[in-house]
C-alpha cells in the first residue's frame, strides 16, 4: 500500500493519512477527523442506574426502560460498567465468567436487545473489559489453585513467600506492595503453600499476561463480544497487565510507603515492559480488519502524557483514548483520604498540559465524575443550596469545551451530590471498608477516618439516580441496595426536564454544541489567565473560529474588563446564568464566547450580543431555526417562567 495513502487504523471514518514514520500523527480535519471526537458517552453503573424488578439493585431492564433519558440528552456511546456474572465483591469488577450476564442484572437475550434498542437510536454500546484480575471464583483461578501443577497454574502470578522465611508470617509477601485497596498486594494459598498476587482485593487475583494463552483467551473473548454487536470496549486499569519481571521470574520491592510496613509497587505494573506490544497484539487480533465504528479506551491510572501519547497515537494502532487521573489527584496527599484544597493554579497547568501534549496526536477522555469519583459538584464545585447548580453547570461547561471527549456520570447530568453518610456501617465500597479496617488497626482516630471517607468514598457515586420525588426517587419499588440521597425531592430528573434552565438542560445544550460545532471537537487550546485563583479561562481555534471560555470556579464576582477585555466585544454562544451585566462575571457563571479571528489573524469581535446584525433570531419557542445553533444569545438560559428573548443565533459550522 502507498504509505502516503494508508489509512488512520482507528476510526472508520478517519481520512488517509501520511503513515511513513512510526508514529507519523493523523491531521485532524473537521472532515476526517475520527467519529468519537465529536461523541459524548454517557457511563451506566447498573446496580445504581434503574431497578426494574423490586430487588432493589439495578438491572438491564431498568437501562431498557430509560434510554430515552440518554437519547433527550443526545449522547453518543453508553460504557456500561460490568453486568457479567460476579460474586460482586467489587460490585462486578471481579468477573467469574466472561461471557455471560449475572442473573442479578438481567439475561444475555435482555443485553442483545439492549445493543438493538441503543442501535436503534444511534447510540453505541461499550462494554467494560476486566481482564487485569478476575474473580477468584473465575473458573481459570479455581483451576490455577487447585494444585502446582494445574495447566492453568501459570495464568496466575504465583510466588513462594520470601526467601527464609514462612507463608503467612508478617512480610513473608514475596513482595512489599501495598493493594489498592489496603493491605498487602499477596494472599497465602495454605494448601499449596503459595502466595497469589492482586492488585486490588484479594477476592481479584491478577491474571498472568505473560502466558499467551491468557493473552488469546482474552481476544477470543473480546471477538465474541464485537460479533455479538457491541461497540467496544473500556478497558478497566488496562495499563498494569504487564508486570515488571525478571528472567528468573523475580518480582521487585517497591520503595517503603511512609507509615505503612508495605511499599509502592507502581514501578514494577505501571505502564510495564510489554504494555505497548500487547495492547498492540490486542488490536491485531480483536480490531483490526473490522470495518465497524468501535472504541476503545484505556483506563490508565498513573499514565503520563507521554506515554498516552504513545498509547494513542493511531499509527500504533493501540487504543483510541486514555482515561487518566491526574487532574483527579490534585486534591490528595500521600493517599486519597489524605485530602488537600484543589489549587486552581495545579487543575490549569494539569489539563493545560494534557491538552497540550495531545494536540498533534493521541486523544484524552474528559471527566469529572466517575463511579469511584465522589461528586464532582461537592468536590471541585459548590453544592450548597445557592450555588449547586450554578457550579454544576460551570464545571460542566469548562469540561465540555475542552479538546477530548467528554464522559457524563448518571446523575451528573441533574447535578447529584455526595451523600451525607452518617456512620461506617452506610459504606458498601470494598475500598473504604478495607481502608476502615486497616485504619483502625493502624491505631488512626476514627472520626477523622470517618470524615475522609464521607467525602471520598466511592458510595457517593453509587448511590441510586434521582429520577423523581417519590419514595426511592424512582429508582426502584424495594429497597435500595445503597439508600437513595434525601436531597431526591428537590434534586431529581422529572423536575429538571420541565425547566430550561435545569443542569439537565445545560447538559443537554452542552452536548449539542460539540455535536454541531467542529471548533469544540477539534479546535486548537491555549490557557489563558494560568495564574488566577478562581478564574478558568482558555480559547479554542479551528481555522478563524475562535471560541474563548471563560469559567468562575468561586463566589467572588470580576469585572471581565479587568481579566479579559476581548470577552466584551465577543458573542455569547453558550452561559450558566440569565442574561444580565456582560460586563461583570457572576460567582460560578461560565461563558462560551465567539470572537472571529479577522483573515489577517487578528481576534475581531464576533457579533456583539446586542448586535442585531446578527443571524435569525430565537423563535418564541427558544430554539433557532434549521440550520443555526441552539441555545446562543444571551436569552438562552432564563430563570423560570420567564420567556425566551428574540435572540440571535449562530451558523453551524461557521469555520467552513
Ligand atoms: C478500576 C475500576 O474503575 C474500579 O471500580 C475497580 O474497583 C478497579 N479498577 C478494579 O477492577
Amino acid at each position: 500500500m502507498d504509505p502516503e495513502n494508508a489509512p488512520c487504523p482507528m476510526g472508520a471514518e478517519s481520512a488517509p493519512c501520511p503513515m511513513g514514520a512510526e508514529s507519523a500523527p493523523c491531521p485532524m480535519g473537521a472532515e476526517s477527523a475520527p467519529w468519537w471526537t465529536r461523541a459524548v458517552v454517557y457511563q451506566v453503573y447498573p446496580r445504581s442506574f434503574q431497578d426494574s424488578d423490586g430487588d432493589g439493585i439495578g438491572d438491564l431492564g431498568g437501562i431498557l426502560q430509560r434510554l430515552d433519558h440518554l437519547a433527550d440528552l443526545g449522547v453518543d456511546v453508553l460504557w456500561l460498567s460490568p453486568i457479567y456474572p460476579s460474586p460482586q465483591a467489587d460490585n462486578g469488577y471481579d468477573i467469574s465468567d466472561y461471557q455471560d450476564v449475572d442473573p442479578l442484572f438481567g439475561s444475555l437475550a435482555q443485553l442483545d436487545e439492549l445493543i438493538a434498542a441503543l442501535h436503534r437510536r444511534g447510540m453505541k454500546l461499550v462494554m467494560d473489559l476486566v481482564v487485569n484480575h478476575t474473580s477468584d471464583e473465575h473458573p481459570w483461578f479455581e483451576e490455577s489453585r487447585a494444585s502446582r501443577t494445574s495447566p492453568k497454574r501459570d495464568w496466575y502470578w504465583w510466588r513462594p513467600p520470601r526467601r527464609g522465611m514462612a507463608g503467612g508470617d508478617p512480610g513473608a509477601e514475596p513482595t512489599n506492595w501495598q493493594s489498592f485497596f489496603s493491605g498487602p498486594m499477596w494472599d497465602y494459598d495454605e494448601p499449596s503453600g503459595e502466595y497469589y498476587l492482586h492488585l486490588f482485593d484479594r477476592r481479584q487475583p491478577d491474571l498472568n499476561w505473560e502466558n499467551p494463552e491468557v493473552r488469546h483467551a482474552v481476544y477470543s473473548m473480546m471477538r465474541w463480544w464485537l460479533d455479538r454487536g457491541v461497540d467496544g470496549f473500556r478497558m478497566d486499569v488496562i495499563n498494569m497487565i504487564s508486570k515488571d519481571v525478571a528472567a528468573d521470574g523475580h518480582l521487585h520491592d517497591g520503595p517503603p510507603l511512609h507509615g505503612s510496613a508495605l511499599g509502592d509497587g507502581s514501578a514494577s505494573y505501571l505502564c510495564g515492559p510489554r504494555i505497548h506490544e500487547f495492547l498492540q497484539e490486542m488490536h491485531r487480533e480483536v480490531f483490526a480488519g473490522r470495518d465497524a465504528a468501535l472504541l476503545t479506551v484505556g483506563e490508565m491510572p498513573g499514565v503520563t502524557v507521554e506515554q498516552a501519547r504513545l498509547f494513542t497515537d493511531p499509527g500504533r494502532a493501540e487504543v483510541d483514548m486514555v482515561f487518566q487521573f491526574e487532574h483527579v489527584g490534585l486534591d490528595q496527599g500521600s493517599s486519597k483520604w489524605d485530602l488537600r484544597p484543589l489549587r486552581m493554579r495545579d487543575l490549569k497547568a494539569s489539563l493545560g498540559r494534557w491538552q497540550a501534549g495531545l494536540a498533534d496526536v493521541g486523544w484524552n477522555s474528559l471527566y469529572w465524575d466517575n463511579h469511584d469519583q465522589p461528586r464532582a459538584v461537592s468536590r471541585f464545585g459548590d453544592d450548597s443550596p445557592a450555588f449547586r447548580r450554578d457550579s454544576a453547570t460551570c464545571l460542566a461547561t469548562l469540561l465540555h469545551l475542552h479538546r477530548g471527549t467528554p464522559y457524563v456520570y448518571q446523575g451528573q447530568e441533574i447535578g447529584m451530590a455526595n451523600y451525607p453518610f452518617a456512620s461506617v456501617d452506610d459504606f458498601r465500597d470494598i475500598e473504604s471498608v478495607n481502608h476502615f479496617g486497616t485504619a483502625m488497626v493502624a491505631g488512626q482516630d476514627p472520626i477523622a477516618v470517618l470524615a475522609a471517607m464521607r467525602r471520598m468514598s466511592r458510595d457517593n457515586a453509587r448511590t441510586p439516580v434521582q429520577w423523581d420525588d417519590t419514595e426511592h426517587a424512582g429508582f426502584t419499588l424495594g429497597t435500595p441496595w445503597l439508600p437513595v440521597n434525601p436531597d431526591h425531592g428537590e434534586w431529581n430528573a422529572a423536575a429538571q426536564r420541565k425547566d430550561d434552565t435545569s443542569v439537565l438542560a445545560h447538559y443537554r445544550r452542552l452536548i449539542a454544541l460539540r455535536h454541531e460545532n467542529p471548533v469544540v471537537a477539534l479546535g486548537d487550546f491555549a490557557m489563558l489567565l494560568p495564574d488566577h485563583e478562581h478564574v478558568y479561562a482558555f480559547t479554542r481555534t479551528l481555522g478563524r473560529e475562535v471560541l474563548l471560555v471563560v469559567c468562575n470556579l468561586s463566589r467572588t464576582t470580576y469585572r471581565l474588563a479587568d481579566l479579559l477585555p476581548q470577552a466584551l466585544d465577543a458573542r455569547l454562544v453558550l452561559g450558566n446564568l440569565p442574561d444580565e451585566d456582560a460586563e461583570l462575571l457572576r460567582p460560578w457563571e461560565a461563558r462560551v464566547l465567539s470572537t472571529w479571528s479577522r483573515p489577517d489573524g487578528r481576534a475581531r469581535g464576533g457579533t456583539h450580543a446586542r448586535d442585531r446584525s446578527a443571524g435569525p433570531r430565537l423563535r418564541t419557542d427558544g430554539q433557532c431555526p434549521a440550520g443555526y445553533t441552539t441555545g446562543t444569545g444571551r436569552g438562552r438560559e432564563r430563570p423560570t417562567g420567564t420567556r425566551a428573548r428574540r435572540t440571535p443565533c449562530a451558523a453551524r459550522h461557521p469555520c467552513s
